[in-house]
C-alpha cells in the first residue's frame, strides 16, 4: 500500500514527507494504522546525525498509537481493530532475560531492530521499488506501519489515541522508573532532575508511590511550574547549586531516591551526589553524548549509594503500557498537561523545532481521524 511517511533522507536536514510503500505483514507481524505520533529527543539526535547507529533513508518517528487493521500469519497477541502503543522495546516474554523477570531488555529482535529491519531481516518499507529501513522498530511518522506483534502494547480502546501515545516513550521512562525500576516507597524523599517529559513522568511517579517530598530541579521556571502541578513539593533553579540545596533540604543526608532525567553527565554526577548516604538511588535515564563518560568518587559508592539506569525507565512494554493507561483512564495519572502542540504530518519539522526552542512538553503528530 502506498502511505504518506516523513522520511529522512540526509542527516541535518529536514524530513521531507512523501508517498512510500508499505508492504503486508508477513508471519509474527501487524499492520497498525497510526492515530497519534509524540515527537522525542531520539527522532531529533537520529536526525541531527549525532547518534552513531543511525542510517538514512528511513522513516522516523517512534511514540506512536493507533489501531490494528491487518495480522500476519500466526499472530496470537492482537486482532484487527485493537488499540495498541507501538514499543521501541519489545517483550517477547520467552527469551532469557524477559524469563528473568530482572530486565525489560528483550532479546528476540536486537539485531535486526537495530539494522532497520523487521525480525526476518527484511523491511516493509520501500520507495520505487527499492527497500528502506525502518527506526526502532517503529517508523510512526507515518500513517500506518508493520511491527512484530511482540512490540504493540494492546491497551484500553476508551483512552485518548492523542494523550496516551506519550506513554510510547517520554512519559513511561519516567514513571516505569519510580513506580517498577525504584519502587519508590511511601514517606520517602525523591528529587528528579530535569523536568521535561522524561522527568516529570518521574516526578508523577514518586508522587503517586505516596513520596513525602518531591523536589524537582530545572533551569525553566515553566517547568518547574508544571513539575508542580504534577506532583512536586519543592522546586529548585538548577544554578542554584542543586545538591547543596537539597541537602539542606534534607538535614545533611540527601534524598532516598534521585533521577536525571537532562542527558548531561555533569547532572548525573550532582543526582549520584545528591542520593543519600547508605541508602540513596540513583537512576539515570538521559542519554549522554557520544563519547561522554560519567565519573564517580568511589567514596559515595562505598557510603551506601547505589547507581542503576534503565532504557524505557526498565518498562516491560506490554505488561506496564497498558496498566499506565488504565492509571490514566481512572483519573490517576493526568497526562493531559504535557500535550502542548497537535501538529500535522507535513508540520513535523516544526515539531523539531518547538523542541529545540523548548516551547511546550510535547508536539504529537495527529493523522486524519478517519
Ligand atoms: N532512558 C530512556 O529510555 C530514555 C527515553 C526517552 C528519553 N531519554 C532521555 O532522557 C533525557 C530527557 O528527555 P526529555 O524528553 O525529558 O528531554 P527535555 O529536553 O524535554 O528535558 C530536559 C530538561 O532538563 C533541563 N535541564 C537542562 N540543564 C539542566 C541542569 N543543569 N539541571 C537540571 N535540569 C536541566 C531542561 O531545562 C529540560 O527541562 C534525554 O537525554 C533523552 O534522550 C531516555
Ligand atoms: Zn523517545
Ligand atoms: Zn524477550
Amino acid at each position: 500500500m502506498r502511505i504518506r511517511a516523513a522520511v529522512l533522507e540526509e542527516f541535518g536536514q529536514p524530513l521531507v514527507v512523501q508517498d512510500v510503500d508499505l508492504g503486508h505483514p508477513k508471519a509474527g507481524e501487524v499492520l497498525v494504522k497510526v492515530h497519534a505520533c509524540g515527537v522525542c529527543h531520539t527522532d531529533l539526535y537520529t536526525a541531527s546525525g549525532a547518534d552513531p547507529s543511525g542510517y538514512t533513508p528511513c522513516v522516523l518517528g517512534h511514540e506512536g498509537a493507533g489501531v490494528v487493521t491487518e495480522v500476519g500469519a500466526g499472530v496470537t497477541l492482537v486482532r484487527p481493530g485493537d488499540h495498541v502503543i507501538t514499543l521501541f522495546s519489545p517483550e517477547c516474554g520467552e527469551c532469557i532475560h524477559c524469563r528473568s523477570g530482572k530486565t525489560n531488555i528483550c532479546l528476540a529482535i536486537r539485531e535486526q531492530q537495530g539494522q532497520g529491519y523487521l525480525p526476518d531481516g527484511t523491511p516493509r518499507l520501500s520507495r520505487h521499488g527499492e527497500p528502506m529501513r525502518h527506526f526502532m522498530g517503529t517508523s510512526t511518522f507515518a500513517e500506518y506501519t508493520v511491527m512484530p506483534e511482540i512490540a504493540l502494547a494492546k491497551i484500553d480502546p476508551a483512552a485518548s489515541l492523542e494523550t496516551v501515545c506519550m506513554l510510547a516513550c517520554g512519559a513511561t521512562t519516567g514513571l516505569a522508573a519510580a513506580l517498577w525500576k525504584t519502587e519508590v516507597e511511601a514517606g520517602s524523599t525523591c528529587a528528579v532532575f530535569g523536568c521535561g517529559m522524561v522527568g516529570l513522568g518521574a516526578v508523577l511517579g514518586c508522587a503517586m508511590q505516596g513520596a513525602e517530598r518531591v523536589i524537582a530541579v530545572d533551569l525553566s521556571e515553566t517547568r518547574l511550574e508544571l513539575a508542580r502541578g504534577a506532583g512536586a513539593t519543592d522546586t529548585i533553579v538548577a544554578d542554584q547549586d542543586p545538591v547543596d540545596r537539597i541537602l539542606e533540604m534534607t538535614d545533611g543526608f540527601g534524598a532516598d531516591y534521585t533521577f536525571e532525567a537532562t542527558g548531561l553527565v555533569k547532572v548525573m554526577g550532582q543526582a549520584v551526589e545528591a542520593a543519600r548516604m547508605g541508602w540513596g538511588t540513583c537512576t539515570v535515564l538521559g542519554v549522554a553524548g557520544k563519547g561522554e563518560a560519567l565519573e564517580i568518587i568511589p567514596r559515595f559508592l562505598i557510603t551506601g549509594r547505589k547507581v542503576q539506569g534503565g532504557s524505557f525507565g526498565g518498562a516491560r512494554g506490554r505488561t506496564h503500557v497498558p496498566q499506565l493507561v488504565d492509571l490514566y483512564l481512572q483519573g490517576k495519572l493526568d497526562l493531559d498537561p504535557f500535550v502542548s502542540h497537535r501538529l500535522t504530518l507535513d508540520q513535523v519539522n516544526e515539531g523539531f523545532e518547538l523542541m529545540e526552542a523548548q516551547d511546550g512538553i510535547r508536539s504529537v503528530i495527529v493523522f486524519d481521524a478517519t
